[in-house]
């Protein structure tokens, strides 16, 4: 969607995976939906360094509505959970630096029951503007697929006729791959400024990895439509909760910053270990998610023992990989690939660099192979090169040690 917004993947934190539909605030005090929950954790995305690597949204999904309009039929958030009202909280998120987004659903109900869109279009956009929402995501449960090729351009209507910057995620494609219908891809890209494409995450590797082989399996009809304003979202990042190991959490920090994916959080910043924080946090997976040439990465290679590897062009002729190990197979395996079959047959040498630490691995001639070793059960290899001859300034986000 060509408004301006979201002209590198959108960086946030959002509630679903994490805290879900808990609205009982007796029993779960701490981590219900309400306005306590989102006040701690945006202090925590500000005071954690958050923020400042790039996370900038804090996104409420669902069950934050009342479960009746008012009587003028506007949208009111359930007034127990939420006493201050929405546009104070959006007050309070804008205070520290951050950008408030929001949870809707076109049909006639969210998909947790709440009092969805339909018919109330303009209605709702004009509210969200009034409490200066930053972010909608817009689901798509309890309606007719078939009237999203006009609904969700309806909704983004009345979202601009507002006249108030905001950033439109839409679930229209989900759906509609769902249930094997076409998307129209070209309409989608001019309507919204990114869309889930295919199932909910769940915090656990399988999860993450089915997901990742739909996107490498759809690749060639999604990338086109993947850039700057437009994002295919392969959903949110689990890293820091229950399912995933440090490897798997690397691997799927590295595998969404190569498909240049929406960094969108879903973690309880109170209590998540430090070296998932630092997964997170890390610079220059960043960088490659944010290169400004907004490329969606591609799974270019197949090797023996299901190993995969991925690739994303950057600014300046650099190029990120990430070569990942799914196989629970004990010990960490030994590859060979020809840089030829990397795709870099361009410049004569290139060096070679890890990505999460920037650290040389040495240059290598386009006719050499390149060897490297990987960690089982669903850790990655990831690195970056840039040609070696002639030499070129570095990337100014990518850092070396
Ligand atoms: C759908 C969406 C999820 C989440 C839930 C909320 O399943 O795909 O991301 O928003 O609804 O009910
Ligand atoms: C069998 C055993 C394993 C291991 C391998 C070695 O599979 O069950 O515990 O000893 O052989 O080849």
């Amino acid at each position: 969607l060509d408004n301006g917004l979201l002209r590198q993947p959108p960086m946030g934190w959002l509630t679903w995976q994490r805290f879900r539909c808990v609205t009982n605030c007796q029993e779960d005090p701490d981590t219900c939906i309400s306005e306590n929950l989102i006040r701690t954790q945006a202090q925590l995305l500000v005071q954690g360094g958050y923020l400042a690597a790039g996370y900038e949204y804090i996104i409420i999904d669902d069950c934050w509505l009342s479960t009746a309009r008012a009587p003028n039929g506007s949208l009111q958030p359930d007034s127990k959970r939420f006493p201050s009202g929405i546009r104070a909280l959006a007050d309070y998120v804008h205070s520290l630096g951050l950008k408030l987004g929001i949870y809707e659903d076109y049909g006639t109900e969210t998909c947790g029951g709440y009092p969805g869109s339909l018919g109330h279009l303009e209605q709702d956009a004009k509210t969200f503007a009034d409490w200066t929402v930053d972010y909608l995501k817009l689901d798509g449960c309890y309606a007719d697929i078939k009237d999203f090729d006009t609904g969700y351009p309806a909704m983004e209507h009345a979202l601009n006729a507002t006249g108030f910057p905001i950033a439109f995620s839409c679930s229209w494609p989900a759906y509609q791959e769902f249930s094997k219908m076409k998307p129209n891809y070209t309409a989608i890209a001019q309507t919204c400024n990114l869309w889930r494409n295919w199932d909910d995450i769940d915090d656990s590797w399988e999860s993450v990895y089915t997901i990742l082989q739909w996107f490498g399996d759809n690749q060639d009809r999604l990338s086109p439509f993947h850039g700057p304003g437009h994002w295919n979202d392969p959903d949110m990042i689990v890293v820091g909760n229950y399912g995933l190991s440090p490897g798997q959490s690397r691997a799927q920090m590295a595998l969404w910053s190569i498909m240049a994916a929406p960094l969108i959080l879903s973690v309880d910043l109170r209590t998540i270990s430090s070296w998932a924080r630092d997964i997170i946090l890390n610079k220059n997976l960043i960088a490659i998610n944010q290169d400004p040439l907004g490329a969606m990465g591609r799974r270019i290679l197949q090797l023996n023992d299901h190993v995969e590897i991925w690739s994303k062009p950057l600014l300046d002729d650099r190029v990120a990989f990430v070569a990942l190990y799914p196989e629970p197979y004990g010990t960490p395996i030994h590859l060979s690939v020809n840089l030829t079959d990397l795709g870099l047959i361009r410049y004569q040498d290139y060096n070679f660099f890890e990505s999460f630490y920037g650290s040389f691995l040495g240059k290598y001639h386009y006719t050499d192979k390149y060897n490297f070793t990987i960690n089982p059960s669903g850790d990655v290899h990831a690195f970056y090169v840039e040609s070696a001859t002639p030499r070129k300034r570095f990337h100014k986000n990518l850092q070396k040690i």
